[in-house]
């Protein structure tokens, strides 16, 4: 009886999932991501490891059981109000849940696979190279989002995030800022001339990342090839005329490092508020030209002056570690952590035991 109660020895559950009002049978054993896509759901969702947050959920109402420690990915904030990952949770009950969807209203755009064609490769630095590839259909995807790029003689599939904001009735060509990581095999195929006019798969659009609508003033914080969906998000930001004040932190190790400036100037030139971009360098030498920021994209945080950052959001993107860093300077400068959004550029390095 007891254990009727408890729901043991039941072998599906009953989930809810909202907002899609959609009821799922999740199965004994079965992840609750892996019941959304079967059941055909357009449920946000990457790396079903636990590693990238995509599938982030809030649970409204019932029991789950965690296969891995969300802390990796969720911060503490996240994890005390109830949210947890879909693909490493079972039901223990009947559930009801929330996709944490890309802000209201957006409703989350179902992946397809298109073949793609790299159509021109376009140094930005010394090791970040535009891509651009020509599809061979519509791609609708949210400014912030990401595809997974398949490559010839390559197996597993590497994400790259969007570098534009989506143009509406033309996304046939998308663009990438890729950095050829050093022993990185996609990046350095990618980083080769020999990549062009050649054909490759591109899964999509996956993540949650990307603006929310609000009036609070938003920080960016980016480092290296993380400029990209900062950019499309601040180009979707200009499309649509928000009036909101921005503070962009850029981080770059020295000058030959720095990207994107004139692309943001043209932005700053047109947005409806103030507009601050400051690109910070860290290994730039103390001997050198350079009259700008120095020191780690961090370190400026505190710094920022004229810019209410309580109550402010922010939006990073970039190297794990920068992340990490980044998110408890933004609490104790009064940003909340529901309020802090962000794409981890984790690769094969970071996480092998999940990824490998
Ligand atoms: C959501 C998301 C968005 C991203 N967007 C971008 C973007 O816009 N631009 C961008 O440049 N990057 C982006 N990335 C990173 C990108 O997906 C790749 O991880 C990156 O390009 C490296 O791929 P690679 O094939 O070149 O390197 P890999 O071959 O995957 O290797 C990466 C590093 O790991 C090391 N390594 C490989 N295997 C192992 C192992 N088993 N154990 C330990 N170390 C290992 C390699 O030596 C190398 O240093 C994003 C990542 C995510 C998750
Ligand atoms: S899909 Fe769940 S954490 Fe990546």
């Amino acid at each position: 009886m007891l254990n009727r109660l408890l729901g043991r020895g039941r072998k599906n559950f009953n989930v809810t999932v909202e907002p899609f009002g959609k009821t799922l049978s999740v199965g004994k054993g079965e992840t609750i991501l892996q019941a959304a896509l079967r059941s055909g759901l357009a449920y946000p969702s990457e790396c079903r490891a636990g590693a990238c947050a995509s599938c982030k959920t809030k649970l409204v109402d019932g029991k789950i059981k965690p296969l891995t420690d969300f802390a990796y990915v969720l911060d503490v904030d996240d994890i005390k109000s109830g949210t947890f990952l879909a693909c490493q949770s079972l039901a223990r009950s009947d559930l009801t849940i929330r996709v944490d969807s890309l802000g209201d209203g957006l409703k989350p755009i179902k992946p397809n696979v298109f073949a793609g064609e790299i159509s021109e490769l376009n140094y930005l630095t010394h090791d970040i190279q535009e891509v651009i590839v020509s599809l061979d259909g519509e791609m609708d995807y949210y400014a912030g989002q990401y595809a997974n790029l398949t490559v010839p003689g390559i197996t597993d599939s590497r994400s790259y995030s969007f570098a534009s904001a989506p143009e509406v009735g033309s996304n046939t060509v998308i663009k990438f800022h890729i950095r050829m990581v050093p022993g990185g095999e996609v990046s350095a195929w990618l980083g080769s001339g020999a990549c062009r006019g050649k054909a490759i798969q591109v899964e999509g659009p996956f993540g949650v990342f990307g603006i929310r609508e609000s009036l609070s003033p938003i920080v960016c914080i980016a480092g290296g090839s993380g400029m990209a969906p900062i950019l499309s998000i601040l180009e979707q930001g200009l499309l649509v005329k928000i009036k909101r004040p921005v503070v962009y932190l850029y981080g770059a190790r020295t000058q030959a490092d720095l990207y994107g400036e004139s692309l943001i100037s043209d932005i700053r030139k047109h947005w409806s508020s103030s507009f601050r971009f400051t690109p910070i360098l860290s290994e730039e030498l103390d001997e050198s030209n350079w009259d700008g920021a120095r020191g780690l994209v961090t370190d400026h945080i505190k710094q920022i002056d004229d810019f209410d950052l309580q109550g402010a959001q922010a939006y990073l993107c970039g190297p794990p570690v920068m992340i990490d860093a980044a998110i408890p300077i933004l609490n104790n400068c009064g940003v909340r952590g529901r309020d802090i959004f962000y794409d981890k550029f984790i690769d094969r390095s970071h996480s092998p035991e999940i990824l490998s």
